[in-house]
């Protein structure tokens, strides 16, 4: 069968190109515009990336309209019933789940990182106790790059599998370090006997004063919430860490600019922002209006938690986020604002314009509610969505720097600005 292509004309000129079209594996296949600028003296125009593949990726599939998520290929609803989130980091970072022996190992090296530099310790001091603590995640993870020298040479392999080590193991630390610095309590040092998330609540929650006992339920919760976090694709924050990663940046560099970019409420800090909402919305009697905001074009009010560029059906994180959410809170005790989320997501899917528009819950619209549920502020929400996502951002940072033609990210523009003109002097400026 001939190459697959797409003829472009300018009918302009009348000039065609012929644009070929690769296949993936999965999902939409992809058509190569590399010759526009050269054929056609054209760019494509694309804000938001929405019509755009910016690389090729093995890492993870979504299927919007089907609302299907796989990690490697395996369907997210069975890692999440069958793995435990230290598993599907080692699936993430190396490709395949790991054998007894492989988890034992990467449960091992990720434990025996989970340490702070004790100079990184006193840079919590610098900030005021009310610090928001994504402010501190992005100034103390970019600052990693400052302890780690000796293997910093993202050519490297071995260097680069060790900052990835580091930085997954080291983030619940850094994430705990900030709460307690809000709290004004003493850093707690993660203890090696514990789980991955075990840890977390661990050095979150424990004080110097007496002994702690983590949870399971708290474990097995957060656990769950991390692997649905854990990757997807190319949404901003990932793409923001590639494009960073591609002028050849440091990995802890790229890891807190990643961090900066999950944080805007369109994107990682929708969880924070779903929990202020509700609180806003405040009963059921004032979900009609709200609801009316929302639909008003007028009205720059979202329903937080609600919609998402892929997924055209329905996120598939956020049904297991909510059936997590009902587990959590029987047995720490209903919460009001449950009740709200769920009437708000009904009268919102029976309403003409979610449904024409697609606007589903996505996984940030029950996840805040766990986190509530479990004694985490607000303002730490996206902390634990930059924790889960530690290792998607770093996998897509090692594929990228393995990539064979890998090349520094540059998208162009459509120009809008003034056309040429000369400067005149000071005293003819009106
Ligand atoms: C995450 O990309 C990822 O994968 C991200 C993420 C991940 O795991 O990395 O899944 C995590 O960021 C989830 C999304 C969290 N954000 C929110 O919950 C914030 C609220 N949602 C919206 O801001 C919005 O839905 C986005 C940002 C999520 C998606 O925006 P798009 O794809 O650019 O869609 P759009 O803004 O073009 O919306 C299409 C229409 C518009 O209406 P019209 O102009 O066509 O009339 O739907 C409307 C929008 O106004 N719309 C909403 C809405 N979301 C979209 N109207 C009311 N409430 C909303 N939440």
């Amino acid at each position: 069968m001939s190459e697959a292509t797409v003829t472009v004309t300018d009918n302009r000129t009348g000039k065609n190109v012929a644009l070929s079209i690769k296949d993936s594996v999965y999902g939409e296949a992809v058509v190569d515009i590399a010759g526009l600028p050269k054929e056609l003296g054209l760019f494509s125009y694309d804000p938001g990336f929405v019509a755009t593949a910016s690389c090729t990726s093995a890492i993870t599939f979504l299927d919007g309209p089907k609302g299907e998520l796989m990690y490697r290929g395996y369907p997210i609803e069975q890692l999440a019933g069958k793995c435990s989130y230290i598993e599907i980091c080692h699936l993430l970072l190396n490709g395949e789940l790991p054998n007894t022996e492989q988890l034992r190992k990467f449960k091992h090296t990720i434990t025996y990182h989970t340490m702070l530099n004790e100079s990184l310790r006193n840079f919590f001091n610098g900030f005021n106790y009310d610090a928001h603590p994504m402010a501190m995640m992005c100034g103390v993870v970019g600052s990693l790059a400052a302890f780690y020298h000796d293997k910093l040479d993202i050519h490297d392999a071995e260097h680069r599998m060790i900052t990835a080590h580091r930085l997954i193991a080291k983030m619940p630390t850094i994430a705990a370090a900030c709460y307690k610095h809000n709290v004004g309590q003493p850093i707690i040092y993660p203890r090696n006997d514990l789980s991955y998330c075990g840890n977390l609540v661990y050095t979150m929650f424990a004080t110097p004063c007496e002994d702690y006992e983590v949870d399971p339920v708290a474990e097995e919760a957060l656990d769950i919430l991390f692997i649905l976090h854990a990757d997807h694709e190319q949404n901003a924050s990932t793409s923001t860490v590639r494009l960073a990663g591609s002028t050849g940046a440091n990995p802890y560099a790229c890891i807190a600019a990643g961090v900066a970019c999950l944080w805007g409420p369109a994107h990682g800090g929708a969880n924070e922002a779903v929990l202020k909402q509700l609180a806003q919305i405040g009963s059921v009697a004032n979900i009609d209006r709200y609801v009316a905001k929302a639909k008003d074009r007028n009205d720059p009010f979202r329903l937080m938690g609600f919609g998402h560029r892929v997924y055209r059906n329905f996120d598939p994180r956020a049904r297991l986020v909510k059936e997590t959410c009902h587990k959590v809170l029987a047995k720490y005790g209903n919460d009001p604002l449950m009740e709200l989320a769920m009437r708000l997501e009904d009268i919102a899917l029976k309403d003409e314009f979610f449904i024409e528009r697609k606007l589903y819950p996505n996984v940030d619209f029950y996840s805040g509610i766990i986190y509530k549920a479990l004694g985490i502020p607000v303002n730490m929400f996206t902390v634990m969505f930059a924790v889960a996502r530690t290792v998607g951002w770093i996998s897509h940072w090692m594929e990228m720097m393995t990539e064979p033609n890998q090349k520094i990210g540059r998208p162009r523009q459509s120009y809008s600005g003034p056309q040429k003109r000369d400067v005149p002097p000071l005293v003819e400026r009106k």
